[in-house]
C-alpha cells in the first residue's frame, strides 16, 4: 500500500511518500518527504499571516508532490491512496492541500482520507520509534496546541487537558519578540538557553488549581478520572509570557523610558547584556519545561501509563527531551519522542494517520471538506 500525504494546514507546505509494510514489519516506511517551509516570507512579519500563507502554498504545491515522487522514484500509477490534513489549521491554506488530494483522488480513482492534524502529530511517534506500549499519555505540544491525550488503543485519543490560553510554542514565539529575537522563536530560545542560568529570574510555573470555566463538552474521559482532570491537568502559558513582559519593561523603564511618554520602547537588546538574554531564556524555559512535565507525568500515573510520548514542534526543545528522558528514567516509564524531522510540519505523520485509518476500513468521499477547528 503506497499511499501520497499532503500537508498544508499552517505555514509548511509538505508532501511524502509512505508504505504500509504491514503488522509484521515496522508497520511504516517513509519512502519520500519534502517540505517547502514559509519562514522566511513570515519572518519579516513576526509571525504567520494567513493571506501570504495560502498563497504561497499555491504556488508550492504542484513542486512539492512532484519532488515527493520523484524521490521515491514513483508514478502517479504506483499509488494505491491520497491522504491530506483535514484540519485544524488555517481555512485558507487547508484549503489547498484539500482542493488538490481531491484532485488527485478524482482524476487517479485513488481512495481520498482526510486526516486530523494532531493525530498526525500523534503518529509521528508510532512512525519513528514504532508501535508505543499502552495505555500511552501523549503531550502534543507546537505553535498552535498544547494538549494532552490518553491513549488506550492504537488510533484512539482521548483528550485529557490542553492550554486555557496560549500554546507553548506560541509563548516561545511571543518570549522571543518581547526580548529582541526575531521569529520563530523556540529554536533560538532554546540555543540561548544553554549557556544561561535557569535559576537566574523567578517565572511562575502556573498550577490550575481553580474549577475550570472553560472546560467545554468535549473535555475529560468519561467515568473514572475524569473529576480529578478536570480541576489538574489544563496547561496556561499567558503567565509567564506576562511576567518576562513585564521584566522587561522594568529594565526598560531603568534605563529612562517612560511608557507613558508615548516614546518607542528601547530595544531589549541594548538593555539587556548578551549574558543576561541567556538567564531570561534559561529561566523562561525552566519554567515552561516544567509546566509540561509536571502535568504529563502526573497524568501517567493517574492512567497507569505504560508509555509516555512528546510529539509536535516544541518536542524538538533539547531541555524538554533531556528532563522527560530523566524523569522517565527515574519513574521507570519510558519516553517516546519523534525524530527531529518529524517533530515540525511534514506530510510523513499524515501519511502514518491516514495509513492507520485506511487499514480500519476508513476513507472520506470527495465531498469532504477542510475545517478550522477540526475536534479529534
Ligand atoms: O508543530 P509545528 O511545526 O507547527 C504547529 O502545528 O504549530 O510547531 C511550531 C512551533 C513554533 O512555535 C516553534 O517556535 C516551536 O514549534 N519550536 C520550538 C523548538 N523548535 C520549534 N520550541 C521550543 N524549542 C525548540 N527547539
Ligand atoms: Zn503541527
Amino acid at each position: 500500500m503506497l499511499l501520497l500525504a499532503i500537508e498544508s494546514s499552517c505555514d509548511e507546505t509538505a508532501a511524502a511518500l509512505v508504505d504500509d509494510l504491514g503488522p509484521a514489519d515496522h508497520h511504516w516506511r517513509v519512502r519520500s518527504s519534502v517540505i517547502a517551509s514559509q519562514v522566511d516570507i513570515h519572518r519579516e512579519w513576526g509571525g504567520v499571516v494567513p493571506e501570504l500563507a495560502s498563497r504561497q502554498h499555491l504556488r508550492d504545491i504542484c513542486g512539492v508532490v512532484e519532488r515527493a515522487l520523484d524521490e521515491a522514484a514513483a508514478r502517479w500509477s504506483d499509488l494505491d491512496a491520497v491522504a491530506v490534513t483535514r484540519g485544524p489549521g488555517l481555512i485558507g491554506s487547508l484549503l489547498v492541500g484539500v482542493a488538490f488530494a481531491k484532485a488527485v483522488a478524482a482524476v487517479h480513482r485513488l481512495p481520498l482520507v482526510g486526516v486530523h492534524h494532531l493525530a498526525g502529530h500523534i503518529e509521528s511517534l508510532a512512525l519513528h520509534n514504532g508501535p508505543l506500549p499502552l495505555p500511552a499519555i501523549v503531550l502534543v505540544v507546537s505553535g498552535g496546541h498544547t494538549s494532552l491525550y490518553h491513549v488506550p488503543e492504537e488510533g484512539r485519543f482521548l483528550l485529557v487537558g490542553k492550554t486555557r490560553d496560549d500554546a507553548a510554542g506560541e509563548a516561545y514565539d511571543k518570549v522571543a519578540k518581547l526580548i529582541g529575537l526575531g521569529y520563530p522563536g523556540g529554536p533560538v530560545i532554546d540555543r540561548l538557553a544553554g549557556a544561561g542560568d535557569d535559576r537566574a529570574v523567578e517565572f511562575p510555573v502556573a498550577r490550575m488549581t481553580g474549577a475550570d470555566r472553560a472546560a467545554g463538552p468535549e473535555r475529560g474521559v468519561p467515568g473514572q478520572f475524569a473529576e480529578a482532570l478536570k480541576w489538574r491537568t489544563d496547561f496556561s502559558f499567558s503567565g509567564v509570557k506576562t511576567s518576562v513582559l513585564r521584566y522587561v519593561r522594568k529594565r526598560q523603564e531603568a534605563a529612562g523610558w517612560e511608557a507613558a511618554s508615548g516614546a518607542p520602547a528601547p530595544d531589549p537588546r541594548s538593555v539587556f547584556s548578551d549574558a543576561e538574554i541567556a538567564d531570561v531564556c534559561a529561566s523562561f524555559q525552566r519554567a515552561v519545561v516544567t509546566a509540561l512535565l509536571d502535568r504529563t507525568f502526573a497524568a501517567a500515573k493517574w492512567f497507569g501509563a505504560r508509555s509516555i510520548g512528546i510529539a509536535g514542534g516544541v518536542s524538538a526543545n533539547s531541555r524538554l527531551r533531556a528532563d522527560a528522558a530523566a524523569r522517565g528514567e527515574a519513574a521507570g516509564l519510558p519516553v517516546f519522542v519523534p525524530s527531529l524531522a518529524l517533530t515540525t510540519d511534514n506530510a510523513a505523520m499524515i501519511g502514518a494517520a491516514a495509513l492507520r485509518r485506511l487499514a480500519r476500513g476508513e476513507r472520506d468521499a470527495l465531498d469532504m471538506s477542510a475545517e478550522a477547528s477540526l475536534a479529534l
